[in-house]
Order: C-alpha cells, then structure tokens, then sequence
C-alpha cells in the first residue's frame, strides 16, 4: 500500500499533510510513504527528518502520486495552483481540506478524474469524529496566533505592569465570534494579562467565556435562543438582531485596543460585524485581527493577506493563520488525517476497507466514480 503527499503548490501554504510521526504510524500500518522532495521544509520537517521517520522522498508530483493508494494533501488539488489533474486517477484516494462548501464550482475537473475524494472540511462535528476535525485543531492554533499577531502589531502590552517609571494599564481584548479560534484567543489574551470581553450569537458560548475568565457582550438573549444549527454551527441571524448587534458593538469598540473577529457561517460569506465607522471610532494604535477575511470579513475594510493601516488603526487580513504556525499546524493535521486513516486499513490483509454507510464516510465523501457525490455539493441538501 502506498501514500503519497505531494508538494502543496498554494503560495501561502506552509503546511505539510504528514509529520514524522504521521509517517512512523503509517509505516507500521504495512504503508510505503512517498513525500514529494522539499514538501515538509516550511513546516521544519526537511527530507532528512522525514526519511528517518520512514518516508521514501521523490523527486516530482507524478512520481509521488503515481500508483498512490492514497494521497494526503493539505489543500484539495486544484489545476489553478498547478496541481496536474492528470496524475489523479480512479485507484487513489484523495484526503485534503477542499473548502468544498465554497469552492464546490471548481470540483468537477477533479470529480472526472475518477478520484474517491474525502474533504476532512465537511466532518461531522459528532463526539466519535473530534479526533478528525481538521477545523478544530487548526482554529485552535489559529485564535493563539491571532492574539500574538495583534501583539506585534500594537505599541502597547497586555498586561498590567507596574514598574518604578509607571503604571501601563492592561490591554482591552475582544473577541467576536467564541467557536474553537475565539475561545484559543481568549484563553491565549487571559493568560498574557489582557482584560477580555467576547461576544457570539449561540447562547452555549456565554459560560464558556465566563469560565476562560472573560466578560461576555450580551446582544439579545431572546433572539439568540434560535441562532444555532443542529450541527452547532451558526445561522445567519435576522435584520433585527444585527442592526442590534451593530449598535451594542459599536459602543464597546470604541474602547477596545484589540478586537479579534472570528465569525463564521458555514457555506455563507462572513458577516459584517465591524462596520468603517466603527474602526473610525477606535483608539489611536489599536489592532483588529480579522480571522474571517478568507470568507470575505468581519469588517469590510480588511484585505485577504494584508496588513493595512485605516487611519491609526492597524486591520491584519493574514490568510492561512494556521499556515503561520506550520510546524504545529500540520502536526495535528496529520494526526486528524490519520485518526481518519486507521479505521479504513485492515492492517493484516494490507488492504483498504472502507464501510460505506458509516457517518463519517457518507459526511465527507465527495466524488466517487467521476462523479460530486455529497448531498451539500449536489443541490440536494
Ligand atoms: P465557526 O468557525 O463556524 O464560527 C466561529 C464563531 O462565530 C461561532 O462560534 C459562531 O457562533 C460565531 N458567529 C457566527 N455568526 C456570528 C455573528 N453574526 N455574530 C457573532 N458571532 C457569530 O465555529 P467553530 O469554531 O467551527 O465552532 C462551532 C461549534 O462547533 C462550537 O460550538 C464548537 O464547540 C463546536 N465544535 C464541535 C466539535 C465536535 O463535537 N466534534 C468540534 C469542533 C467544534
């Protein structure tokens, strides 16, 4: 049996879809890994430390791919970024992080190549699959980096010091949206000393920024009681409540050195939570780091992979935040990928055995026999 992980070819994609670890595990799984030479240098994993982990290293993508059981991608392949849809064919598997709710119009070339294709985006958030949630473990790194982002970016510290030359008062954080990146951000904030407020539409997440030590922003708990989907993702919320929303956060910017915007709705642009004017209104030298800005951002101001000053305030618009802190980024990555891996492996038989009908396979299977296949792609769900 063969994987192979080819050079991610995005530009601002540090990440690698195996680590040494990953590639140890496989190994002894009865796998022959085949990592494209170079692909692991951006996550510090060189071809030296990936050969001692067991790899094999080859020298060009047709020969990683070719004959490939499996392929392990970071980002689903995709002809635009230079990946060659001529060296995917019917016998491999392809596991990658596709954007498949928003990038669904460019996954045909790919569906035809015969590929079975599983996007780890579209995993069900049940309890048996968390160990697989690509989502969660590189939101996690990415609310930590935010927080150290904003850092840079401000002339001033998070915490309190009293020194013999004065007192600095505490930096003010706050953290719009608390899914998994808002929550790491204010763990992250709390720690370094900054007084943290946060707000989100799910009523759930009001005690768990209690319980990080944070203050939560109420907006209307009566209307927020219908804001969350069966699979815990967010709705869009209705003209009434965001109107609200704009007017209570509109307040609380103004005195706010960081704000931190991770607002997300499945399958939809990001909603507009911090308007032009609120920016204005901002302190001289403060930072908002707009997590959202690959889903078109929290604040209409912020540029996809720019760093940009709107008056005295700074708006970071880094894409690939998890991208930023590679080396640990792809080390859960590839753990997700392989916790996704060991059901499917009958170790003894050296074989791949997939049940079709588990939840996990139906939830993210998307292109089988040349064909899109999931319900979400397809138009019937
Ligand atoms: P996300 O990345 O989709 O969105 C980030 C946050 O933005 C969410 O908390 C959302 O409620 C909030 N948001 C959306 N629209 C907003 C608005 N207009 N104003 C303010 N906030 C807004 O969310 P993420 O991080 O994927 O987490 C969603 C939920 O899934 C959480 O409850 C999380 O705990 C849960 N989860 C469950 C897992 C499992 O059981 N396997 C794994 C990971 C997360």
């Amino acid at each position: 049996m063969k994987i192979g992980v080819p050079k991610e070819l995005l530009a601002d994609e540090t990440r690698l879809a195996v680590s040494p670890d990953s590639i140890k595990k496989y190994a002894g799984m009865g796998f022959d890994v085949v990592v494209e030479s170079g692909a692991g240098v951006s996550a510090s994993f060189t071809d030296q430390r990936l050969v001692e982990a067991g790899a094999t290293i080859s020298s060009d993508q047709q020969q990683t791919i070719k004959d490939a059981d499996i392929v392990l991608k970071v980002r689903g392949p995709d002809s635009d970024s230079g990946d060659d849809m001529r060296n995917y064919g019917s016998k491999s598997i392809v596991i990658a992080n596709f954007s498949a709710l928003t990038k669904k119009d460019k996954l045909s070339d790919f569906a035809k190549t015969g590929v079975t294709a599983f996007a780890m985006d579209l995993m069900p958030r049940i309890t048996r699959a968390q160990s697989m949630d690509i989502l969660s473990s590189q939101s996690n790194l990415a609310g930590y980096k935010a927080v150290l982002d904003a850092a840079n970016a401000m002339g001033r510290a998070y915490p309190m010091m009293m020194t013999a030359a004065g007192t600095i008062p505490p930096a003010k954080v706050f953290v719009m949206g608390v899914g998994v990146a808002g929550l790491q951000a204010i763990a992250t904030a709390k720690r370094m000393g900054a007084v943290v407020t946060a707000t989100d539409v799910r009523p759930a997440t009001k005690e768990q920024v209690e319980s990080l030590g944070g203050k939560f922003l109420e907006v209307d708990a009566e209307m927020e009681k219908n804001a969350q989907t069966e699979g815990g993702y967010a709705k869009e919320m209705p003209k009434e409540y965001v109107q609200k929303q704009k007017e209570v956060v509109a307040e609380h910017v103004k005195k706010q050195d960081v704000v931190i915007t991770t607002a997300l709705i499945p399958g939809r642009p990001a909603p507009i939570l911090v308007t032009e004017k609120m920016v204005a209104s901002m302190p001289d030298g403060s930072v908002i780091v707009d997590m959202a800005v690959e889903a078109g951002g929290n604040c209409p101001l912020s540029q996809l992979g720019e760093v940009i000053d709107v008056g005295n305030v700074k708006i970071l618009g880094h894409a690939n935040i998890p991208g930023r802190i590679a080396e640990d980024a792809s080390q859960l990555y590839a753990k997700n990928l392989l916790n996704f891996i060991i059901p499917l492996v009958n170790s003894e038989q050296k074989s791949i055995e997939i049940d079709w009908e588990d939840e996990i396979i139906t939830g993210t299977l998307i292109c089988k026999n040349g064909k899109i296949v999931h319900p979400a792609l397809t138009g019937e769900k």
